[in-house]
C-alpha cells in the first residue's frame, strides 16, 4: 500500500463506473429515452455493385405508425465537398455518403431509412420496401484483382511508408540459412457486445442532443455540422458509456447519420440502432497476404528480412495498414525490404482493428521467425535474444525506454520455458498434443494533444473533465487516480466526466493514446489548480507554509502540506475559505513535449508465450495456457491495464482460432454475419492467462510516464499460438483462423 493513502497511481482501484455498469444505471446511446421517440431501422443494400433504379416505398408508407421513409430520391441536399464528410481519422479518398444518389458501392450499404412508432415496426416495414437495382459486376476477392494492386500514399492517417535499408535481396540470396513462407490473415469484425445506436433528441430546440455509440464525440460532432451546415454549438453530441470499441467507433458510422437526418427533417427525436447483421457493414481488419522472408548466418543472425504485404480496400478510400515497419524496427538487421500493396475491391473500407497493422504484420513476422529457428535447430526465444535491437532499427534512434527483454525473462520463467523440449509433438498428455510457442510484440507509444478541465470547490470536490472516451479501457478510473492523486484529495471526492462535446476537446480514444495524452493534460491541469491552492495556503492567517516554495509542499490527504514536517499543513479546504475564495476553474490543452522527446522512438512492447492442446484426432485446438509479459511504462492501475491485456490475449485467441468474416465473392457479401457463424471466444475458450508488467521507467515520454495498453496485448497472440500449433503437431499452418480442418 502507499505510504500515503491519496497517492493512487500505480493502485488497483477498482473501476469508478463499475457500479453503474453492473447496475444498469449506466446508459448507452440507445438507451436515452425521450417523449415522441421515433424509431428508424437502416434498409441495407442486397447488391455489391450497381444502381438503384427503382425504391418504392409506398407499401411500408401504408402502414399506421410508419413515419417516412427515407431514400435518395427524398434526403435533403446536404454538403458536396469530400472534406465535409471526411471525419479527422478518415484515410484518403472519397468518403462514402449515406443516401446520396442511386449508386450502390458495397453489399450491406445503408440505402434507405424507415422512421416509424417503435423499432419492429420499421423494420417490419423496411422489408415492404422494394427495391429494383441495376446490377453491376463487382469484385470483392483481392487475390483475383491483384492486377489492380496499387502503392498507397502516406496521407494525414498514421500511415508510414517503411524506409528500407541495405540490399536484402542480395544478403538473402548469400545467406546461410533462410526461411520463406506466406501468411495470411482474412477479414475479420470487430463485434463489440454494444451495437452501432445514435438517439437524436431533435425538439425544435436550439440544440441538438446526438447520444452516439462512438469512440470520439468531437469527431462526431464536426462530422454533423460540417455535413449539414448547421453552427458547431448547435449540436452536441454526447457518448458517456461505450460497450466496446474496438477501433469500429473511430469514425462517425452511418447510424449517427440516419438519426440526425431524419430527426431535423421530421422535427422530432429519433433514434437508429443497427442490428448484429448490420454491425457487419462499418469496416473491418483488412484481408491481408503477406510473404516474409528471412536470411540468416548459422549462429542465427539475421542478414535479410524482406516483408511484402497485400491488403484491400475499398475503391473510394485508400485504407493503409503499418504492416510492415515492425520487421524493420524489432531486430537488428543490415539489409531489410518492405513491399506494400492495396487491392481496391467493392467493399466498404476498412477501419482500425485493435493494433491495426501490427496484429497482421507481427503474425507474420513472428511465425517466420519461428520457423527460422526450426530451421537452425535454435530455441525461438534464444533466436530473438541473438538479434535484439537497443535502438530503433528503422530510424537509428534510441528509444525512449525498451524492457523488451525483461518481458522475455520474466514471460519465460513464468511459463516454464526453459523445460520445452524442442522436437515437434514430443509433448502430450493422452489424446492431446501438447504445443508451446512464443511472439514478440510492439505497439506505438503515442501522445496527441488533449484537453482537460478542473474545479475544485471549497468543499474539497474536484470535478475534471474532457472529451475524451471510454470504451471500456478504464479512462474514468485512471483519470480520476491521476486527478486525485495531483490534488491529494480522496478519490471519493474526484469526479471525472467524459464523452461530451461541451467538454474540453480530445481526439478519439485509440492507438492506446488516451492515458498518455489525456492522462497528461488532466495532470497538467491539476497542478495549476495545485499552484492556486498553495498561495491560498500560504495566505492563511499564520501559515506554516510562509516561508516555503511549491517544491516544498506535497499535496495529500486533502491537505498542502511541509515536505520535511507533515505536521506543518493547512487543509485545502480551509485555503479556499480563508481566501475567500468558492471555486478554482482553470482549463488547459496539452501536447507532447517535443524538445524533450526529440530524438527518440516511443513504443510498448510484449512478449507472449502459449500453450495449446491439440486433439490428435479431431484436430481440435485448445489454448490452455498464455502468459503475456509487458513493458508499458508506469502502469497507473494494474487491474485495468491487467483487464486490457487479458480482453486482448482473449481477442487474439479469436484471431487464431475463430474469427473470419467470408465473403461469398458471387454475392459480393459478407455471409456469415451473425454469432452463430462468426465466431468469438467464449468463456469455455478461456483458460489460463497471465499478464506480467515488467518495470520500465521512462522519464522521457511524458510526464506520467505511461505509454497506453489498448492494443499491445493482441498483438503477439496469434503467432504465439500459431507456433505453439506447430510445436504441437508438426504442421505448420499459415493461414488464419487455425480451424480444425487445417489442422487434420
Ligand atoms: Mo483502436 S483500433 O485505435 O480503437
Amino acid at each position: 500500500m502507499p505510504t500515503v493513502a491519496t497517492d493512487y497511481i500505480g493502485q488497483p482501484i477498482s473501476r469508478v463506473d463499475g457500479l453503474a455498469k453492473v447496475t444498469g444505471v449506466a446508459k448507452y446511446a440507445g438507451e436515452f429515452n425521450v417523449p415522441g421517440l421515433a424509431y428508424g431501422y437502416a434498409i441495407s443494400s442486397t447488391i455489391a455493385m450497381g444502381r438503384i433504379h427503382k425504391i418504392d416505398s409506398s407499401e411500408a408508407l401504408k402502414l399506421e405508425g410508419v413515419f417516412h421513409v427515407f431514400t435518395h430520391e427524398n434526403s435533403p441536399t446536404l454538403a458536396l465537398s469530400d472534406d465535409a464528410y471526411r471525419d479527422d481519422v478518415a484515410p484518403t479518398g472519397s468518403p462514402f455518403r449515406p443516401l446520396h444518389d442511386d449508386r450502390v458501392v458495397y453489399s450491406g450499404q445503408p440505402i434507405g431509412l424507415v422512421v416509424a412508432a417503435s423499432l419492429e415496426l420499421a423494420r417490419y416495414a423496411a422489408t415492404l420496401v422494394r427495391v429494383e437495382y441495376q446490377v453491376e459486376p463487382h469484385a470483392t476477392d483481392p487475390l483475383k484483382n491483384l492486377g489492380e494492386a496499387y502503392v498507397p500514399e502516406e496521407g494525414k492517417t498514421e500511415y508510414k511508408k517503411p524506409k528500407p535499408r541495405g540490399r536484402a535481396q542480395e544478403a538473402f540470396a548469400a545467406a546461410a540459412s533462410t526461411v520463406a513462407a506466406e501468411y495470411i490473415v482474412p477479414m475479420e469484425h470487430h463485434n463489440p457486445m454494444e451495437p452501432y445506436a445514435s438517439t437524436v433528441v431533435w425538439n425544435g430546440d436550439e440544440v441538438i442532443t446526438v447520444y452516439d455509440k462512438t469512440q470520439g464525440v468531437d469527431n462526431v460532432q464536426r462530422y454533423l455540422y460540417k455535413i449539414f451546415g448547421c453552427p458547431p454549438e448547435q449540436v452536441r453530441v454526447i457518448s458517456p458509456f461505450v460497450g466496446g470499441g474496438f477501433g469500429s467507433g473511430l469514425r462517425p458510422q452511418y447510424e449517427v447519420f440516419l438519426a440526425f437526418m431524419a430527426a431535423r427533417e421530421l422535427k422530432r427525436p429519433v433514434r437508429v440502432t443497427l442490428t448484429r447483421q448490420q454491425m457487419f457493414s462499418l469496416g473491418y481488419r483488412p484481408a491481408t497476404w503477406q510473404r516474409v522472408s528471412l536470411g540468416a548466418t548459422k549462429e542465427g543472425r539475421l542478414e535479410a528480412i524482406i516483408h511484402e504485404a497485400i491488403g484491400e480496400t475499398s475503391r473510394y478510400e485508400s485504407y493503409a495498414e503499418n504492416v510492415l515497419p515492425w520487421s524493420g524496427l524489432l531486430y537488428q538487421c543490415a539489409n531489410v525490404q518492405f513491399d506494400y500493396k492495396l487491392v481496391p475491391l467493392d467493399l466498404c473500407t476498412p477501419i482500425d482493428m485493435r493494433a491495426p497493422g501490427a496484429a497482421t504484420g507481427f503474425y507474420a513476422l513472428e511465425c517466420a521467425m519461428d520457423e527460422l529457428a526450426v530451421k537452425l535447430g535454435m530455441d525461438p526465444l534464444e533466436l530473438r535474444l541473438r538479434n535484439y535491437a537497443e535502438q530503433d532499427q528503422n530510424e537509428g534512434k534510441p528509444f525512449s525506454s525498451k524492457e523488451l527483454r525483461a518481458c522475455y525473462q520474466q514471460g519465460a520463467e513464468r511459463f516454464g520455458w526453459a523445460r520445452r523440449n524442442p522436437t515437434p509433438r514430443s509433448m502430450r498428455e493422452g489424446k492431446k498434443l501438447i504445443g508451446w510457442g512464443m511472439a514478440s510484440a510492439a505497439w506505438v507509444a503515442f501522445q496527441t494533444k488533449a484537453a482537460a478541465k478542473a474545479a475544485l470547490t471549497q468543499e474539497g470536490k474536484l470535478t475534471v473533465s474532457s472529451a475524451t472516451a471510454d470504451i471500456g479501457t478504464g479512462t474514468y478510473t485512471i483519470m480520476t487516480q491521476i486527478a486525485a492523486s495531483t490534488l491529494g484529495l480522496p478519490i471519493e471526492d474526484v469526479t471525472f466526466n467524459l464523452g461530451d462535446t461541451a467538454l474540453p476537446e480530445a481526439e478519439v480514444e485509440g492507438g492506446s493514446f488516451t492515458a498518455a495524452s489525456v492522462g497528461s493534460a488532466v495532470k497538467n491541469v491539476c497542478e495549476v489548480v495545485r499552484e492556486k491552492v498553495f498561495r491560498l495556503a500560504q495566505a492563511v492567517p499564520n501559515s506554516p507554509l510562509a516561508g516555503a516554495s511549491l517544491a516544498d509542499v506535497t499535496f495529500a490527504e486533502g491537505k498542502v502540506r511541509l515536505k520535511r514536517d507533515a505536521t506543518k499543513a493547512v487543509a485545502i479546504t480551509a485555503a479556499m475559505r480563508q481566501g475567500g475564495v468558492n471555486a478554482i476553474e482553470e482549463e488547459r490543452s496539452i501536447e507532447p513535449d517535443e524538445a524533450k522527446r526529440k530524438g527518440y522512438s516511443f513504443y510498448t512492447h510484449a512478449a507472449t508465450f502459449a500453450e495449446v492442446k491439440v486433439d490428435e484426432d479431431f484436430g481440435t485446438v485448445r489454448v490452455s495456457r498464455v502468459v503475456s509479459a509487458v513493458a508499458g511504462g508506469r502502469i497507473l492501475n494494474p487491474k485495468t491495464a491487467r483487464s486490457q491485456v487479458l480482453g486482448a490475449v482473449v481477442m487474439g485467441i479469436g484471431m487464431a482460432l475463430e474469427e473470419e468474416s467470408v465473403v461469398d465473392h458471387n454475392l459480393g457479401r459478407i455471409v456469415n454475419h451473425n454469432f452463430a457463424e462468426y465466431h468469438v471466444p467464449v468463456e469455455a475458450d478461456v483458460r489460463d492467462i497471465q499478464v506480467i508488467f515488467v518495470e520500465e521507467r521512462d522519464e522521457i515520454i511524458n510526464p506520467l510516464g505511461a505509454k497506453g495498453l489498448g492494443e499491445i496485448g493482441i498483438v503477439g497472440v496469434a503467432a504465439a499460438i500459431a507456433n505453439a500449433v506447430y510445436h504441437a503437431t508438426g504442421k505448420r499452418v499459415r493461414e488464419l483462423p487455425i480451424t480444425l480442418d487445417k489442422v487434420m
